[in-house]
């Protein structure tokens, strides 16, 4: 039996002496605070994501943190996402004293403008939405929207490094984006890490200030902010890292564009649409199936490490009870959260691995090979 691992972190440092080295350097250097390292990884990632800015913070989110503070978001507002996301979409919300409301999820499981649009209320001050999976919003109509009611965007891209919309990077869309630097996310670190992106002169300088308590220079503070800085370890492991990003994002859509092949005319699967213009980042391979929880346990038997990406919509976590959604209120989301499975898709699988996952599928909904 071919084993097929979702996670790679032992593949992708199984060479640890590049790494060490560097790390050996920083030490000798004792600039462990933002520094050279950070400020190189920095311009690094802003020429990734083709922006003027981007600023090294703790975590994914904290970058949505200190983007919704620096934009002066807080108690009294409401900012609109999506029910299908990650926690700390809607947790970075909270954080700032503001009120999520949440939307619906598109058949892209991505939120829906439409959604959005009758949300919209007067204490709305902000539209977040999520390119889950790596996939993006669909943030041609988003803009028109936040510009026509005259609202602020941060776009949660914690999952979206390098991805695009006719070859626009997620933050040349909106007021701010965030990405997340975690160890299983696509361009990664050790650790914890993140990145704000923004074209934004005024918001970036602010942003930057606030991850660090505010400091205009050594001695003096603009304003009260926070220890939100990145890491300069972090930043050395993100540096050797930052050659492989685009090649990373290539294998992940090759790899996803195999498996599309092979599950299409499968009739228990529904895969979702993939839109011309947009560069996926392949985060996750997601798809919809029949008899989700049963084909689980099968792929686990034969060592596909398929997960669930996530089997509970924010608005039924025993977190959200206060917003006073219940079951029913966001129909796609919720089919989506009873019928995803993730299959492994990451840059280190092999051409065989990637045929052992097809072939367990396959097997599982009795469709024998051609
Ligand atoms: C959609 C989304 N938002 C926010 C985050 C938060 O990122 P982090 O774990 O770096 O805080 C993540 C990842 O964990 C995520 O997937």
């Amino acid at each position: 039996m071919t084993r097929v691992p979702f996670v790679y972190l032992d593949r992708q440092f199984a060479d640890l002496d590049p790494y060490l080295e560097d790390l050996r350097e920083l030490a000798r250097s004792g600039q462990f605070t933002l520094g050279p390292a950070v400020g190189e990884y920095e311009e690094r990632f802003a020429a990734l994501q083709q922006a003027p800015h981007a600023i090294g913070v703790s975590s994914g989110t904290d970058a949505l943190i200190v983007s919704l503070e620096a934009m002066d978001i807080g108690p009294g507002d409401e900012v609109i996402t999506c029910a299908t996301t990650f926690i700390a979409t809607v947790g970075a919300i909270v954080a700032v004293g503001a009120s999520p409301v949440l939307v619906d999820c598109d058949d892209a499981y991505l939120i829906d403008c439409e959604a959005v649009a009758e949300a919209i209320g007067p204490r709305t001050r902000a539209i977040m939405p999520v390119h889950y999976t790596g996939d993006m919003a669909d943030m041609k109509n988003l803009s028109k929207l936040a510009e026509r009611h005259g609202l602020l965007m941060v776009e949660d891209a914690c999952q979206a490094v390098a991805a695009s919309i006719d070859g626009r990077p997620a933050g040349l869309w909106s007021d701010a984006a965030a990405f997340s630097l975690h160890p299983l996310k696509n361009l990664n670190v050790w650790g914890e890490g993140g990145v704000v992106v923004t074209r934004d002169d005024e918001l970036a300088e602010r942003i930057r200030r606030r991850r660090n308590h505010g400091l205009i220079d050594r001695d003096r503070v603009a304003e009260f902010g926070r220890n939100y800085r990145l890491h300069a370890l972090q930043a050395v492991i993100g540096l050797r890292l930052m050659d492989s990003a685009e090649a990373i994002i290539d294998r992940r859509n090759e790899i996803a564009a195999r498996y599309d092949e092979a599950f299409a005319d499968l009739d228990e699967i529904r895969l979702p649409p993939r839109r011309p213009g947009v560069r996926h980042a392949f985060h996750l391979y997601v798809m919809e199936v029949e008899r989700r929880d049963e084909l689980l346990g099968f792929l686990i038997d034969r060592e596909v490490e398929a997960k669930i990406h996530y089997p509970i919509p924010i608005h039924l976590q025993p977190a959200a009870a206060g917003l006073g959604y219940g079951r029913g209120t966001f129909p796609r989301s919720e089919h989506y959260a009873d019928h995803a499975i993730t299959l492994p898709g990451h840059q280190h699988l092999t051409d065989d691995e990637v045929a052992a996952a097809i072939h367990a599928v396959h097997e599982f909904y009795g469709r024998h090979e051609r």
